[in-house]
């Protein structure tokens, strides 16, 4: 098969968590240019500009407001959209909670719970339904764990040290190589994509520190923070054939910033 084919997803149908605005839009607009339908969940911000884009491709696509973590309200939208597009073959597992920067004595048990919750505990509230769905209707398919780069090293950003943000990225890693060996059987590929830093909604408070801004900025080998449009050929290459036997990796993606 020509490679180009292989990025191919017309007829496919995919969900992404949080995709109203930041990476998760970016992987909303990648799997639908590259053919498929897609539905879109998030809690606070309106993703109907986005589907409506979408829309406008020629492809299916809505907004529904859903809480992450709470499966209550996630298992109502994987039925919706499984009567409304007819299947799920991808999710892009993708809403998160950013970090605070508190040094770890300081962090509540509340506020630690908060983090695995919004963090990693909702990759899984996700991803259980929609397995299940992919495993009764016996056609395999994609889940795309968005990860860090913190889930590997702890930020170096004094006080913003975000130690509970590092634990449960970590979590969400190693949960990615947990749900590819269980689901493997299932033809159910699982894998994660570990961003460095790309200025976003939930982390560009951080650049208005200028000291900060360059001391992250020393931290890149390639002298510049990601782009928002950078995360969409790591989406559509981990949601399409072109990986085809890949599973349980954690793609990094990150300037060279973990290298130093
Ligand atoms: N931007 C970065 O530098 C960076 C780096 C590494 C990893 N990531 C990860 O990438 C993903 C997207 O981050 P982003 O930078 O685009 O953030 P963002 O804040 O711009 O977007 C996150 C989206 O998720 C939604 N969301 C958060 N919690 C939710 C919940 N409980 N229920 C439903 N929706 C919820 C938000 O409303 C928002 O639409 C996150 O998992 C984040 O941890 C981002």
């Amino acid at each position: 098969m020509n490679v180009l084919k292989q990025f191919d997803l017309s007829g496919k149908v995919a969900v992404v968590t949080g995709g109203a605005r930041g990476l998760g839009r970016q992987a909303a607009l990648a799997l639908a240019e590259a053919g498929a339908d897609v539905a879109i969940c998030g809690r606070s911000t309106d993703g109907t500009p986005t589907a409506t884009e979408i829309e406008a491709m020629g492809r299916r696509s809505f907004f529904a407001k859903v809480d992450v973590t709470k499966s209550a309200e996630i298992e109502p939208f994987v039925e919706e959209v499984i009567g409304r597009l007819g299947k799920i073959d991808i999710l892009v597992n993708n809403a998160a909670i950013g970090t605070r920067g508190q040094s770890l004595e300081t962090v509540s048990d509340a506020e630690w719970h908060e983090f695995m919750d919004g963090i990693m505990n909702c990759m899984f509230y996700v991803a259980k339904p929609i397995a299940r769905h992919m495993i009764a209707r016996g056609e395999g398919g994609v889940i795309i764990n968005m990860t860090s780069i913190n889930a590997f090293i702890i930020s170096n950003i004094a006080p913003r040290y975000n130690v509970p943000y590092c634990v449960a990225k970590a979590g969400v890693a190693h949960m990615t190589h947990g749900m590819a060996t269980n689901w493997a059987p299932h033809k159910i590929r699982v894998n994660g994509i570990a961003p460095g830093f790309i200025p976003t909604e939930i982390s560009s408070a951080l650049l208005q520190n200028p000291d900060i801004m360059n001391r992250m900025l020393a931290g890149q080998p390639m002298g510049r923070f990601g782009q928002l449009e950078e995360i969409k050929g790591a989406i559509l290459f981990l949601a399409s054939d072109a990986s085809s036997y890949m599973t349980g990796h954690n793609l990094v993606m990150d300037g060279g910033a973990t290298l130093w």
